[in-house]
């Protein structure tokens, strides 16, 4: 482990299959509140804070968003993929962290997975 991690440890956060497709878990690590994602089988914990005005970003509505399309065309898609945040409905990557229509983006944490449980790395 590189010098500059040496203060990090994994967290147990779930049980392996606690956290079905499509849900989340909400956890607290280390006295944050990270919540545990589901996106279509890939386990993702986001910093429940949301980089706009600190909103529990992880109560969002998770859903899909409008994908480029040609004028007069309207395109659905990334069902599953798009949290949602709760106080002005800011929309962000779950897969990445990303805000669809900013530059700031949330904070994501390694997950990891050892036997029956599940690991967040903080
Ligand atoms: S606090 Fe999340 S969009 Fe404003």
């Amino acid at each position: 482990m590189p010098p500059h991690d040496r203060t990090r440890r994994h967290w147990p956060v779930a049980r392996v299959g606690e956290v079905a497709p499509g849900q989340r878990k909400l956890v607290e690590v280390d006295g944050r509140s990270i919540g545990l994602f589901n996106v279509k089988g890939k386990l993702i914990a986001v910093l429940n804070v949301c980089p706009h005005e600190l909103a529990p970003v992880c109560l969002g509505r998770v859903g899909g968003t409008t994908l480029p399309s040609p004028p007069g065309e309207f395109r659905w898609g990334r069902d599953g993929e798009i949290l949602a945040c709760p106080w002005h409905g800011w929309e962000f990557d779950l897969l990445t962290g990303e805000a669809l229509a900013d530059r700031r983006h949330l904070r994501l944490y390694d997950v990891t997975v050892d036997g029956d449980t599940v690991y967040v790395t903080v």
